[in-house]
């Protein structure tokens, strides 16, 4: 790996907030003298080359984009953002290449990354004659020679150059500089059940001594908004006057049955919170839901938000959180503080909303001090391979699902194609079954007081699902095992582990899993799908009869997945 500095860089980057950096210098082949750059007036630009064979992928959790040869993309932090320009819940300047290199632009700025587009004089356009068609009159092959990266504000930039043969190796290596793979403790492998946003400590017993009597393996019951006496902004403390009453025999009995509790929350701050008035100077200069935005980058904030939650919560056997709302508010009203937002730091609102995520993902680390967790966020940023925290969104199209899945893989991020409610046995079996062949199995029923299962009438069905998650443990340890030690990442994209293999370019609906699992989900309302197997020695993984590589179609009601030996 190699750092290469540009002009001044700013002081306010990931790198600086990654207490597990380890950059170890190693000469690079990457030919550094052909990378331009320059500055004016709204900031810098970097011009690195790019090969007309080349293949793209990364930038953090993209959920429309796969193959980004092409592509203009601006990383900024945004919730639910369902087209093609970038915006995610998880911003990420890191790009890897099917030319056996990557690259970390160590930005906290909304960069813009054009991929091919050559916007320079005498990139000239290879279009010849004129064309009705709008897709292809504004269509971008891609061969623009060049990949441009523009940086506002910023008068330099610091950038590091990784290489390997695989993507795998390459984005392990990425990995390993942020401080190397999460650490998750056994029962984080286990499903998720997340309770109604309405349901009382009663319902809530009442669900999970259900779940113990009819087999259903749910290791860790989610609490959403309804703990808190205000949820938007939050108060973090129960809500005993009304839903809540019993709160502390509740946890106790859900203790007593197993189960590991995670708690619902953001950060904006509810004047009525204990620590309002302590944490206020400490605090950006607006408000998100009428409450205050802490600022994570002093310490002093960091300091009183996460000793009350370890005072408050860990204290009471809470092992795990759930930050919500950490995103923008572009696609989705107007909720999120501006871009000019000020923070006692220094820091800017639009610096804040690259790192916030990340931020608070440590803060919430310190106030569960040595106890191990595996949790929910909904923006993360870059270097966050260490966090065990997971993605999630409020979008539930299943193609995005799966595709953000394969891109997670490309960034140092962990993403659950979590199970909502459904509008069929179908698609809730259909769902669940990708669902369990991913990092987190989390069923997410915050908004419908009834219980899938039964509410489908799928019950057989989901028993036996739940409990194929809980037998793969071994392979998820394993796989968890290695991000920790080697940086690979868990869940990746075919593209990564076989990137000699051109047919794996564009497949953006099957992914891997561990070592040796490929997993081809089949969406609801479908029967089948082509399933596309690189060369190499595959089985079925449910019946251990043996498959050859290549295209098949695939028939069936369970899921295809096969085991390479
Ligand atoms: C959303 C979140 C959902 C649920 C809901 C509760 O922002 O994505 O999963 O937690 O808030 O209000």
């Amino acid at each position: 790996m190699k750092k290469l500095t540009f002009g001044e860089p700013e002081s306010v980057v990931p790198s600086r907030f990654c207490d597990g950096l380890s950059y170890v210098e190693t000469p690079v082949s990457y030919p550094v003298d052909r990378i331009d750059f320059f500055q004016n007036s709204r900031g810098c630009c970097l011009v690195l080359p790019l090969g007309q064979d080349e293949h793209i992928y990364g930038c953090g959790l993209q959920t429309v984009l796969f193959d980004l040869k092409g592509k203009k993309l601006t990383l900024r932090s945004n919730a639910d953002c369902d087209r093609a320009t970038g915006d995610t819940h998880a911003p990420v300047p890191f790009f890897v290449s099917t030319a056996g290199y990557g690259v970390y632009v160590d930005t906290a700025r909304y960069a813009e990354f054009y991929f091919g587009s050559s916007p320079f004089i005498g990139g000239g356009s290879s279009r010849e004659g004129i064309t009705d068609d709008t897709a292809e009159l504004y269509g971008n092959s891609g061969d623009g020679g060049n990949i441009s990266i523009q940086i506002p504000v910023a008068k330099g930039v610091d950038i590091y150059i990784f290489e390997g043969d695989t993507i795998t190796d390459i984005v392990a290596q990425y990995n390993m500089f942020s401080g190397g793979g999460c650490r998750v403790p056994d029962w984080g492998f286990d499903p998720f059940f997340r309770m109604y946003v309405e349901y009382t400590d009663a319902q809530v017993l009442e669900a999970a001594r259900d779940f113990k009597r009819d087999g259903m393996s749910v290791g860790v019951i989610g609490l959403e908004p309804g703990w808190h006496t205000h949820a938007y902004s939050c108060t973090y403390k129960w809500r005993t006057g009304t839903l809540y009453p019993n709160y502390r025999e509740m946890l106790s009995e859900l203790y007593a049955m197993g189960y590991h509790v995670n708690l619902w929350e953001h950060c904006y701050v509810h004047p009525d919170a204990d620590f309002y008035k302590e944490i206020l100077p400490h605090c950006g200069n607006y408000a998100v839901f009428g409450g205050a935005v802490p600022d994570f980058t002093d310490p002093e904030a960091v300091r009183i938000f996460s000793d009350y939650h370890r005072d408050k919560l860990v204290a009471l056997g809470i092992d795990g959180f759930k930050l919500d709302e950490c995103d923008g508010s572009d696609f989705t009203g107007s909720w999120s503080f501006p871009n000019m937002a000020s923070f006692p730091s220094g820091i800017d609102g639009e610096q804040y909303h690259q790192l916030i995520g990340t931020l608070y993902c440590k803060t919430l680390m310190r106030a569960l001090g040595d106890k191990p967790t595996y949790s929910l966020v909904r923006s993360i940023g870059a270097l966050a391979s260490p966090y065990p925290f997971v993605l999630y969104s409020d979008l539930s199209d299943f193609t995005q699902y799966i595709r953000a899945l394969c891109n997670s893989g490309f960034a140092g991020l962990l993403w659950t194609p979590e199970v909502r409610y459904s509008d069929s046995a179908d698609e809730y079996v259909r769902r669940l079954q990708a669902n369990i062949f991913s990092v987190m199995c989390n069923m997410n029923g915050w908004n419908d007081p009834r219980i899938p299962w039964k509410n489908h009438g799928c019950e057989a069905e989901v028993r036996d699902l739940l409990g194929q998650r809980v037998a793969l443990r071994p392979v998820l340890r394993r796989a968890f095992d290695r991000y920790a030690r080697e940086g690979v990442a868990p869940a990746r994209a075919l593209v990564s582990d076989y990137t000699g293999d051109s047919a794996t370019y564009g497949v953006d609906d099957e992914f891997l899993l561990g070592d040796s699992l490929l997993v081809a989900p089949i969406a609801p309302g479908e029967k089948g799908r082509k399933v596309y197997l690189p060369d190499g020695n595959w089985r079925d993984f449910f019946t251990k009869k043996p498959v050859a590589p290549g295209e098949f179609e695939v028939e069936t009601r369970n899921i295809p997945v096969y085991e390479k030996a």
